[in-house]
């Protein structure tokens, strides 16, 4: 079974955090009904979905994957790379104590959920212009003793190591190889975007089916190729804040393993 964290979209969204895109006006009620049509797609696919407490006052709040990184055995609450978006972690970790035991990344460390990419023991991590090297020492010493291995990552072109990558299914990854190396994730297989949609290697699997932001129909056509099911979901206006599908929920598995 599956928990999905997640977080109202603030009215404040147009004032969001950007480092990679230029700022165009978000229509924000637009992107609300984008997000609860996402809510949507997660309760059919099974997931039981929470609303963390609404923060309208946060315009990056919706984007909760920030916050935390979430495993088997604990979970670790992120020091999020831009300051604006520290307080809302306050309600994460609350909700996440319930299913967790809780580590906490520290100052100096900046780190943000986007970068962590896990795939069965390893943990690969973007060294971003939010993540830094106390956090992935920090997370070496968490996850160390639980037999994670922690893999840094170069990358670049886009804001977070999963704008660039992400796993969907055991040992399958999307890729973009223009903004990160696949000989990094050895072990693994992959599929590549479309060239002409660069952006669309961010996805959310979820059991066995994959969502993915519907403005990408050509890596669509691959990852069916590749017999897996994709549910679509529009993210046109939520991705003008620099946002993907996986970082709009924090996924708690409860009782069965599920690789993150
Ligand atoms: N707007 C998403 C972020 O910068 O974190």
């Amino acid at each position: 079974m599956f928990l999905a964290y997640t977080r109202a979209v603030s009215p404040a969204l147009d004032e969001c955090e950007l480092t990679h895109l230029e700022r165009v006006a978000i229509d924000v009620p637009r992107a609300v009904a984008e997000h609860h049509a996402y809510e949507q797609t997660l309760r059919r696919l099974g997931a039981n979905v929470r609303r963390l407490r609404a923060t309208p006052d946060l315009p990056d709040g919706v984007f909760v994957e920030d916050t935390a990184v979430i495993f088997d055995e604990l979970a670790i609450i992120t020091r999020p790379g831009a300051e604006s978006r520290r307080a809302e972690r306050r309600s994460v970790a609350e909700s996440l104590a319930a299913h967790r035991s809780l580590e906490i990344i520290r100052e100096p460390a900046t780190l943000d959920g986007g970068d962590v990419l896990v795939d069965r023991e390893r943990v690969y991590v973007g060294r971003s212009s939010r993540t830094n090297e106390a956090a992935i020492a920090q997370l070496s010493t968490i996850l160390h003793p639980l037999d994670y291995r922690v893999i840094p990552v170069e990358f670049g072109g886009c804001l977070h190591l999963k704008s660039a990558v992400t796993r969907i299914a055991d040992r399958l990854l999307l890729l973009n190889p223009a903004w990160v190396q696949p000989s990094v994730f050895s072990g693994a297989t992959y599929v590549t975007v479309d060239p002409r949609e660069p952006h669309a290697a961010n996805a959310l699997a979820l059991g066995d089916v994959v969502i993915h932001p519907q403005q990408f129909p050509r890596t669509r056509a691959r990852l069916e190729a590749e017999g897996l099911r994709v549910e679509p979901v529009d993210t046109t206006e939520l991705s003008k804040a620099e946002a993907g599908v996986s970082c709009c929920s924090l996924i708690v598995t409860i009782g069965g393993r599920e690789p993150a």
